[in-house]
């Protein structure tokens, strides 16, 4: 079938709105029609490079170019058919997608780390998860990736089953995709990996769609304050309203505050949610973090960086911690469906946290509003 989906063809250029054509479900495969996807900052890094290998990796990876790719990651849709095998979901019912796909089994699935399922590897190589061969294809017949192996920019896909998670069909799709990367990674950032506890001061640096869950999650986790940095005033008036108790416009400026407020503690947990995290910035981040402390990195770093401005001394003598997370290390599987149960008991905010809706056609406007710190989550919702 052909549906409409935003294509990125190379560096640096504009989200393009071309037609796929889309092959039926095989095995392991189901359908789906996205009717929302995130404007997530993570399908930006496809734009600017920041997250395309290089070409010794390309060449390790048997791939020419990343190059044309549906984007999007952050989505909620509706089965339109399944494929031979396919047990988990049934036509009609709602989904989330998984930009990790969990296959249940594996030795991460299976201790409880789903956000590290082996499968998270087919989804760099071309082709679909299950048989690496294509079902998404351009109106030249050139086959065209899928971020994540979801594209949920695009009106239809076919995915693996591990891909997306049932969700109840009460729920709004559009809280739905939401959870399915930004509230989920945000969030977990704070409860899970950062393990904040209760009286913690926490700093989270960076207030978009990822920075103000993880305001939320702390608030939550019981932390005494949770201090938002980010230099857009919205920004920090939006974490306000989340649960942030102070807000500052850049980590140099929380410093001296926080050493004040903590008498000279600092914080317990320092959360890494900027659009794109820079080496140097960890020295700052550290600078924030007292002893005993834990730095969390969420953000994404250019890939082909490999270096970070920690002082090694000091992160013994004080007994700090660094941090990487996937997916805030929470389970899709477990975590989605009890993300969206905490919103509908009217635990967790989520209807606060779109800014604006767009047509697909308009996704380019929408990246140019989060660009410029006017959303924190702007999304696509198609008819
Ligand atoms: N680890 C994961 O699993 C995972 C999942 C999703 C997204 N991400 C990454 O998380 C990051 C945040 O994503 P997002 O969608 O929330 O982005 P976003 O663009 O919506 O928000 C980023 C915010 O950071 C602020 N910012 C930029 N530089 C800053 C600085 N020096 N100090 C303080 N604030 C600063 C911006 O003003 C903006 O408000 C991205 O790098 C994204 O790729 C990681
Ligand atoms: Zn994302
Ligand atoms: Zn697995």
């Amino acid at each position: 079938m052909k549906a409409k989906a935003a294509v990125i063809h190379g560096l640096h250029q504009d989200w393009s709105i071309d037609d796929v054509e889309v092959h039926a479900p095989k095995a392991g495969e189901v359908l789906v029609q996205w009717k929302v996807a995130g404007l997530c900052h993570s399908d930006e890094h496809l734009v600017t490079g920041d997250m395309v290998p290089p070409k010794e990796l390309l060449d390790m990876m048997g791939l020419e170019s990343m190059f044309p790719m549906v984007g999007g990651h952050e989505g909620a849709g509706v089965i339109l058919d399944v494929g031979p095998g396919v047990t988990s979901v049934k036509k009609g019912d709602h989904v989330s997608a998984s930009f990790i796909p969990s296959c249940g089994r594996c030795r991460y699935c299976s201790t409880g780390r789903q956000n590290l399922c082996d499968l998270g590897a087919g989804t760099m190589v071309p082709g679909m998860i299950t048989d690496g061969t294509h079902r998404h294809f351009l109106n030249n017949g050139t086959p065209v990736g899928m971020m994540a192996k979801v594209g949920t920019f695009s009106e239809v896909a076919c995915v693996a089953e591990a891909s997306v998670i049932k969700v109840d069909p009460d729920l709004p799709l559009e809280s739905v995709a939401l959870v399915s990367c930004g509230v989920a990674t945000g969030w977990g950032s704070a409860t899970n990996r950062a393990d904040v506890q209760p009286g913690d001061t926490v700093v989270v640096v960076g207030i978009g769609g990822i920075g103000i869950n993880a305001v939320q999650g702390a608030k939550m986790a019981g932390a005494k304050r949770v201090i938002a940095v980010d230099p857009v005033e919205f920004k920090r008036e939006k974490a306000m309203e989340m649960g942030a108790t102070h807000t500052f416009a850049s980590m140099e400026e929380a410093l001296a505050p926080v050493m004040e407020m903590t008498w000279g503690q600092m914080a317990d947990r320092v959360i890494m949610t900027p659009g794109v995290l820079h080496g140097e910035m960890m020295e700052t981040a550290q600078n924030l973090t007292g002893k005993g402390g834990t730095m969390v990195v969420t953000a994404i770093s250019p890939m082909t960086s490999g270096t970070a401005s920690i002082n090694l001394f000091n992160l013994a003598m004080f007994n700090k911690e660094v941090k990487g997370t996937i997916f805030g290390s929470l389970n899709p599987r477990a975590d989605i469906p009890k993300l969206l149960g905490m919103y509908r008991d009217g635990q967790l905010k989520l209807d606060e946290l779109i800014t604006r809706r767009y047509k697909l056609a308009d996704i380019n406007e929408g990246y140019r509003a989060m660009r410029d710190g006017e959303n924190i989550r702007g999304v696509i919702v198609n008819d």
